[in-house]
């Protein structure tokens, strides 16, 4: 029996993740945590009776043992940290959104927990630091996301050493045939209109500024250990292929289905092996019509400055990753317009001074402070 924890258990990829373990059985939930929907957390507690949860506010800690009195319950950050330090647990699931969990996640690398990984903000602000210490403690850093997770499954059978290039696929999001000048006019609503995945509100948005396709290069750099230049992204508009490996001798890897995140969730919980659990509908391969395209960078500029901010390293991809959080939530409320989110961005990088090898306080400070200030 497997014991999972999972951040996040409210929100896409924790409900997902929950619907993978109830099909698998040697899975047990151990723990989970929240933000604040309580009521689909009490439903998750009445289904899976974990020993465990941490909410975000304290307050609601009394509404929850009123309920569920033989429940330990935790909150706020603090409440993470001890969750991470769990002795039973084997899998510690990372599906919040934001910069919440990353003291977590190094918490729970220092106690020896594989991780399965979908935040993507703890590879994009604290890579250097995360993957130095999963290294020192022999720890897993399994991906979630599906990109991620295709590479992984095409490098399973293969000696890591003979993969020259990671080609990662894109959909191009629901903007990927229009115009600059349509996009300017385009709101929340028809920019969360993506084509091919339901996810949550700030990472659809990245997805149509092509933000989260330079957010993943940047995280495959740090799971794979792979020089920027020999990563790059292919627009293929059906999400059939969720990425290529390029080995050394020409031939290209692919892992393909639906689109779907159970079955990345799925193969992250059961990594190495592939289990008979949740299944996808198989996709017609007939007439499928596949395309692979170059990106198109001026029209999707936050896609290349995003891959520049990862290259240069050191704090600039905790500025970019800031600064664009901000502006990703001031469009859905309708406060700026969808081409305002890369002025936004691009001012903040272009006043920035880098800083190699920041440490974990001062990417929390910097990142304190961008937010502080854009708000
Ligand atoms: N969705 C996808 O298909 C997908 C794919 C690949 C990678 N990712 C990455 O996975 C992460 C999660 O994405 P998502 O789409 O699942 O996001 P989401 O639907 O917005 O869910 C976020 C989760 O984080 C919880 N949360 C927020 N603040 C918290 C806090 N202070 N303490 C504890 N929990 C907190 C939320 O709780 P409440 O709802 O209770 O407030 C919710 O459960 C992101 O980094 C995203 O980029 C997502």
């Amino acid at each position: 029996m497997k014991n999972v924890i999972i951040l996040g258990s409210t929100g896409s990829i924790g409900t997902q993740t929950l619907e993978v373990i109830e099909k698998l059985d040697n899975f047990n939930v151990l723990a989970l945590a929240c933000g604040n929907n309580i009521s689909l957390l009490k439903e998750q507690i009445k289904k899976f009776n974990p020993k465990y949860v941490c909410i975000e506010n304290p307050e609601h800690k009394n509404n929850i043992k009123q309920d569920f009195p033989n429940i330990k319950v935790l909150s706020g950050s603090d409440g993470l940290l001890e969750l991470a330090s769990i002795k039973e647990c084997d899998i510690f699931v990372v599906a919040t959104s934001g910069i919440v969990s990353v003291k977590a996640v190094l918490k729970a690398i220092e106690n020896k927990k594989t991780i399965a990984l979908a935040n993507k903000e703890t590879l994009v602000m604290a890579g250097d630091i995360v993957m130095k210490k999963a290294k020192e403690n022999n720890v897993n850093i399994i991906p979630i996301d599906s990109e991620h997770s295709a590479i992984l499954q095409c490098m399973q059978t293969q000696d890591n050493k003979l993969a020259q290039r990671l080609w990662i696929t894109a959909s191009g999001g629901p903007f990927l045939n229009n115009t600059r000048e349509e996009m300017e006019n385009f709101n929340a609503k028809d920019a969360l209109n993506h084509p091919r995945w339901a996810m949550g509100k700030k990472i659809t948005i990245d997805c149509a500024t092509l933000v989260n396709k330079g957010l993943e290069v940047i995280e495959a750099h740090h799971l794979y250990n792979f020089d920027y230049n020999n990563i790059k992204v292919v627009i293929h508009p059906q999400s059939i292929v969720h990425s290529f490996v390029e080995f050394i001798d020409g031939s290209f890897l692919a892992q393909m289905g639906v689109p779907s995140m159970h079955i990345p969730i799925q193969y992250a919980l059961t990594y190495p092996e592939r289990f008979n659990g949740i299944k996808t509908n198989s996709f017609n391969i007939y007439n499928q019509n596949l395309q692979f395209l170059e990106p198109d960078f001026k029209k999707f500029p936050l896609l290349k400055l995003t891959i520049e901010c990862g290259k240069q390293g050191g704090i600039m991809p905790v500025v970019l990753n800031a600064a664009n959080e901000v502006a990703v939530y001031k469009f859905i409320k309708g406060e700026i317009n969808f081409l305002d989110i890369e002025k936004i961005i691009f001012k903040e990088i272009e006043k920035t001074t880098n800083i190699k090898n920041p440490t974990l306080d001062e990417i929390f400070a910097l990142d304190e402070d961008i937010r502080r200030r854009l708000a």
